[in-house]
């Protein structure tokens, strides 16, 4: 075995691996430093990240297989980001969490890691970081909750809040069922059980070759998630030793087997930026356009919750990724490894689908072409994005009147009120929340819809935003608008009452005046001073540093990766 990387702090009889070792026996044999390799486990556990609050289960599960293969497990818990609770929005501090963890993994003793994820932005900051520092590295999704029922029904997270929320706006519940409703909707631990950011970055992550084949997708709850965990473990001693590291794994082609998956299962918008910050740690080229390009031609073939009917415990009864990666096998890039050794489609014979209303073979698949549409338009000169599995087919192609807030707060204080000049054919555009603006691109803009037409039975309008949808909201939503109005987007310049028109199938977004019109206005006071201007730390850091929803909204100086050397002592 070559010389693990702990050995620089641990091996010899110097004054300074005395101290490195005496301080990490506490019950640990001597031979523990012989060599042998430290496995970090990662692990984003959290009372303030419920969907990831069992992890401390699933890490007992990998220190298991980490010492039954001869290795050393250490638990390093690192900055979690509870989607529900963190403001101003958990997006603001993936960057921050993956930059802490990546410092910590170099900092330290660690030969490999585990990383335990769940929650929707803790992956995508796990496989940022582990990219960064390229140290052997492997995923432990942390499984989506069972499913929840409320008066016979069964509730998708998020989504039918969405859902249940709006019913009540619309006067057709009580409020007191909608309260009711609320104990019934977290069934057991675990993250949302919808096709949600968190359902689809575990997913993804297993697509990307990072996660033991056929495990994500597990409910937390289910034994075989800590069986897993154990050879997790196990594997990730064997990751070092084979000296397998994420640049070897994350490569091109297994990107364009991540956006194959995200198209096939219908996976949240959020995973776009997700993974072009991922593929930007690694220097792997990859741009909304491929996200496009690759995903058209695949079809979507999982029912799940917001677009469809199930949810994840009926997605892994039904057989899972495996399962799907089966059908759209010669969509996908033969070569692409996983952590295993194996090739991704290696074995996928076996996969069989098990209820073909969840997983629906090739040969019916729910739309012929899935995937994430790109816009571009002098709307959006860098880049839009829309999810149409979500959206309503006869609003895809649109045109409608814009009808403008400047931020959250004044669509807040306006949206509802009987004097504003919108109808069904209106577009709602709010702008103000990217990654600069808000700051943190927050999931808003899926906006709600005015009362007074929903009142009128209105359930879906074009929107048209700077911020990020919720993976388990729906409607007919234009994301990620790049330059953000805060970036000098024309985004900052359109005023209500212009003619806005979206047409999915051309991939475009315009707002119909003039050129040299636009090229005139300039943003109102209103919307620059609602804009984010923080006076320190790390928002001041963001804000100035951030890049837009097209590269994946990282900061600048964070782009590539560092490698695990560190140059000098501590003592
Ligand atoms: Fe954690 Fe939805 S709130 S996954
Ligand atoms: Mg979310």
């Amino acid at each position: 075995m070559a010389e693990q990387r702990s050995s620089q702090w641990y091996a010899g009889e110097d004054r300074n691996a005395y101290i490195h070792r005496a301080w990490m026996r506490r019950g640990l044999p001597r031979h523990a430093f012989d060599g042998r390799p430290h496995i970090a486990i990662a692990n984003t556990a959290s009372d303030l990240t419920p969907c990831n609050s069992h992890f401390d289960e699933v890490a007992a599960s990998v220190k298991q297989g980490v010492f039954e293969a001869g290795g050393i497990p250490v638990n390093m818990p690192v900055v979690s980001l509870g989607e529900t609770l963190v403001r101003p929005t958990a997006m603001l501090w993936r960057n921050m969490a993956a930059m802490a963890t990546e410092e910590m993994l170099r900092g330290n003793p660690i030969d490999g890691v585990v990383l335990l994820g769940g929650c929707d932005k803790t992956i995508p900051a796990l496989l940022m970081a582990a990219a960064s520092v390229d140290l052997p590295a492997l995923v432990i999704p942390g499984g989506p909750m069972l499913t929840g029922t409320f008066r016979g029904t069964p509730l998708g997270c998020g989504t039918d809040v969405w859902r249940l929320s709006e019913e009540m706006r619309a006067g057709t519940l009580s409020q007191e069922q909608f309260t009711r409703s609320e104990s019934s909707m977290i069934r057991s631990r675990g993250h949302c059980n919808t096709m949600g950011t968190a359902s689809t970055m575990g997913l993804l992550a297993e697509a990307l070759g990072m996660v033991i084949p056929g495990l994500a997708g597990t409910p937390a709850p289910d034994s075989r998630l800590l069986e897993a965990s154990h050879e997790s473990g196990r594997l990730a001693v064997d990751l070092v030793r084979r000296d397998r590291r994420p640049s070897g794994l994350l490569t091109r082609a297994s990107f364009h087997n991540a956006i194959v998956a995200l198209s096939a299962i219908g996976g949240s918008t959020n995973a776009v930026v997700h993974l072009l910050a991922i593929a930007g740690r690694l220097g792997v080229p990859l741009s909304l356009e491929d996200i496009d390009r690759i995903g058209a031609r695949v079809p979507l073939l999982v029912d799940l919750q917001p677009a469809g009917r199930f949810l994840m415990e009926d997605l892994h009864r039904a057989g899972g990724l495996r399962a799907v990666l089966r059908e759209v096998r010669d969509l996908l890039d033969p070569t692409a490894r996983t952590v295993t050794g194996a090739l991704l489609v290696d074995d996928l014979d076996e996969a069989e689908i098990w209820d073909a209303e969840v997983i629906r073979p090739r040969s019916a698949p729910i739309r012929e072409h899935a995937g994430i549409a790109v816009l571009t338009g002098n709307l959006a000169p860098s880049g839009a994005v829309i999810k149409p599995a979500a959206a309503s087919p006869e609003l895809l192609r649109h045109r409608g009147r814009a009808v403008v807030f400047d931020s959250i707060e004044d669509m807040h204080a306006r949206i509802d009120s009987p004097d504003l000049d919108v109808d069904a054919d209106s577009v709602l555009v709010l702008r103000g929340c990217g990654p600069r603006g808000y700051p943190g691109m927050p999931e808003v803009a899926n906006m709600p819809l005015p009362r007074k037409l929903l009142e009128r039975g209105v359930r879906d309008m074009v929107r048209v935003c700077d911020g990020r949808m919720s993976g388990t909201a729906y409607g007919t939503v234009v994301l990620h608008v790049a330059p953000e109005a805060a970036a000098g987007g024309p985004l900052a310049v359109v005023r209500t009452g212009d003619p806005i028109v979206l047409d999915v199938e051309a991939r475009t977004l315009d707002v119909d005046i003039p050129q040299a019109e636009l090229d005139r206005r300039r943003p109102s006071s209103a919307l620059l001073g609602g804009l984010a201007d923080p006076r320190r730390g790390w928002e001041r850091l963001y804000v100035d540093h951030v890049m837009q929803a097209d590269t994946g909204v990282d900061l600048d100086f964070l782009i590539g990766s560092s490698g695990d050397q560190v140059a000098r002592e501590s003592h």
